[in-house]
């Protein structure tokens, strides 16, 4: 079960046993590439359990082989965001527990200079804002790539937007609380705070290069 944390109304934090040790072994510079996404996949599963504890559910008739009853299933479509690319990392996980939703892509990069969200790519399936939508994203750092793809979301008529990720550090859920004040983030890790180059410290270094590999590991 997810924590409220102290600091932000907007933040739950997941500290499951299972969730921090995973987590811990995600940090470590030296894990590789397979492992790291293997892993990212694994916590996001733990996580989707209770990110879709509220998701309205409505009656339905379902015949067992022995008689008819009545069950219940989700009312609303549920659409997984990821922002390309890291936030890729970590959606398999939570399609294994969903295999019914639908996954829309946001493309955004956040230049190296600025630390600001360039948008290059959205395909979000057509009747998106009728149901629950969740962003993914591993790190949410000065939560200016979270803001734009939830504004994005917003602007194609979504309502009900939550987000996972693993780490946050709290300029980013402060920035997401004011722009978006109804949207929850969950994630494995408060952490301390952003460096002079917006890394999340201590954090686990790009989440990008570290799961797709364009960075040799021990560097
Ligand atoms: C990383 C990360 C987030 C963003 C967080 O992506 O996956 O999308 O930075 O930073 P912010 O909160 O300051 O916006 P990056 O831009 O490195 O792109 P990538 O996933 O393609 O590597
Ligand atoms: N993006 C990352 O991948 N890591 C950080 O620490 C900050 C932004």
């Amino acid at each position: 079960m997810p924590t409220h944390s102290d600091s932000f109304a907007n933040l739950r934090v997941f500290d499951h046993p299972l969730i921090q040790h995973k987590l811990t072994i995600a940090r470590d510079r030296r894990t590789p590439p397979g492992d790291f996404r293997r892993l990212l996949n694994e916590i996001a599963g733990l996580m989707t359990y209770e990110v879709s504890r509220r998701f309205d559910v409505r009656g339905v008739q379902v015949e067992t082989p022995l008689e008819r009853t009545e069950g219940r299933q989700l009312s609303r479509p549920v659409t997984l965001v990821p922002i390309l690319r890291a936030g890729l990392s970590m959606t398999d996980g939570v399609m294994q527990l969903f295999p019914e939703a639908r996954v829309g892509h946001i493309g955004i990069r956040r230049d190296e200079a600025t630390h600001r969200p360039v948008f290059y790519y959205a395909k979000l399936p057509h009747d998106v804002r009728d149901g629950y939508s969740i962003v993914i994203d591993p790190m949410l750092a000065t939560g200016g790539s979270a803001c734009a793809a939830i504004r994005y979301l917003k602007d194609a008529g979504c309502r009900d937007i939550q987000m996972i990720c693993l780490v946050a550090a709290p300029e980013g859920v402060r920035r997401v609380h004011d722009e978006h004040p109804d949207v929850m983030v969950h994630a494995a890790s408060l952490d301390r705070e952003l460096d002079g180059n917006a890394y999340i410290r201590p954090g686990l270094g790009d989440a990008g290069d570290r799961v797709f590999g364009t960075v040799d590991v021990g560097s």
